[in-house]
């Protein structure tokens, strides 16, 4: 086990502390504050903000839309650099705080943005971001990772880069009552895809992070089963912090990770704009039952620590098995039909794009290749 460990982002959690970006961001700071479409004017976040940000000088960009894009963060970008902002706040879910890490990073600098996307450019410099969370899902909020899209050639990429990291982000669950529902269970499956890409792999022994990879599956599981109760303080509170700890980068530290059903899963969102959460449960289970042998004791162990399941010959597919019926029983589906278009185009489009990105040799052996993707969408796609 090797691993360098930080995580700077100070955590502001619990009902009222959206005020608290009074004194997180230096009164000096021109502010451009980034959100999405508007439900944050429904429910009293945008006017919340308004309040906190009175003393200072700040303006807003709106219109950043679920899966971000290159094309609408441009635009952004080009305000940012017109009026001199120092600081950055995102307030909304995974695409705003995303967004905001790519305005961030393009803002100093004097190329395409899109080169960071293509990793012609390591930015060294970036703005500094604050973020308010909306929606329990990403762990964006605090990690250093976002996933752009270009409308143009419907390509959806991901960026890694610590400098992007938000300085602080704001919890506060009371933000998460207006959320839809699919949303919120949207949030739910993709804090526990989290879990598995960094646990589901092979054993290392290592025993915080299978640990607390499995408490965080079990209150998943949980938040699921007492799904009546999710108009609570607690249900919300308790989704909130799992959904933020389970992409922190905590549990992936020192160990292998696997994140070949998130790239797969990009490329169906790319195409078909399947949400994020949905395009995982879709490719998952297929892929999983592809990797079983490599897989095997990491599935036994999620078997009975997690579904508390008996040992047994077959416990590793009887574990995928109720992954699968976990995912069913939230009314996410694990096979896909695409619409107006036959298995065998649909297929050939995917690889297309899979090919084009170079996900040749992924998952945590690199045993992932254009072979298994190939059989991975046969399995899903109707
Ligand atoms: O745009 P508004 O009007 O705010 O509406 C949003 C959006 O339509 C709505 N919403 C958010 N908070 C709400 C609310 N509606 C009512 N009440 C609230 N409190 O929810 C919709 C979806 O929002 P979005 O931000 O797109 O969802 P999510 O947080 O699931 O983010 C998904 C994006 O994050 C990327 C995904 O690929 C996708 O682009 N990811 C980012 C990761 C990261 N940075 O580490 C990792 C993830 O695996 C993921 O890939
Ligand atoms: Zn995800």
């Amino acid at each position: 086990m090797e691993f360098s460990y930080v995580n700077q982002t100070q955590i502001h959690f619990g009902k009222g502390q959206i005020a608290s970006i009074k004194n997180s961001i230096p009164k000096d700071q021109k502010v451009l504050m980034l959100y999405g479409g508007g439900s944050i004017k429904k429910n009293s976040v945008y006017d919340q903000v308004v309040q906190a940000l009175a003393e200072h000088d700040w303006l807003e960009f709106s219109g950043i839309e679920p899966n971000p894009t290159m094309e609408t963060l441009d635009k952004a970008v080009a305000l940012a650099k017109q009026e001199g902002v120092q600081y950055i706040l995102a307030v909304g879910g995974g695409s705003v705080i995303d967004g905001s890490k790519y305005v961030a990073a393009a803002s100093l600098y004097q190329g395409e943005g899109w080169d960071i996307l293509q990793g012609k450019y390591q930015a060294k410099t970036a703005l500094p971001i604050g973020a308010i969370l909306t929606l329990p899902a990403t762990g964006s909020e605090s990690n250093p990772a976002a996933v752009i899209t270009k409308a143009a050639t419907q390509e959806k990429l991901s960026f890694y880069n610590p400098i992007v990291r938000p300085v602080f982000a704001v919890l506060d669950a009371d933000v998460m009552k207006t959320l839809p529902e699919r949303q919120l269970i949207n949030g739910l499956l993709d804090a526990w895809v989290h879990v598995c890409e960094q646990y589901l792999t092979y054993p290392t022994g290592a025993m915080v992070q299978d640990g607390y990879a499995e408490t965080l599956l079990k209150n998943l599981l949980a938040l699921a089963a007492g799904f009546e109760n999710r108009d609570t303080d607690n249900w919300r509170e308790n989704l909130m912090w799992t959904a933020n700890q389970a992409l922190n980068g905590l549990i992936g530290a020192g160990v292998p990770q696997d994140w070949a059903t998130h790239m797969i899963g990009h490329e169906l969102t790319a195409l078909y704009g399947v949400d994020h959460a949905r395009s995982l449960t879709l490719i998952q289970p297929a892929l999983l039952r592809n990797q079983l042998t490599a897989k095997r004791a990491k599935l036994e162990q999620m078997g009975q620590q997690v579904f508390g399941l008996a040992a047994s010959d077959d416990l590793a597919v009887k574990t995928i098995d109720a992954i699968e019926n976990f995912y069913l029983s939230l009314k996410a589906d694990t096979r896909f039909s695409p619409e107006g278009e036959d298995k065998t185009s649909s297929i050939e489009r995917l690889m297309k794009q899979v090919e084009a990105h170079g996900l040749l040799a992924i998952g945590e052996n690199q045993a992932i290749t254009l072979k298994e993707i190939r059989e991975i969408l046969n399995s899903v796609i109707k």
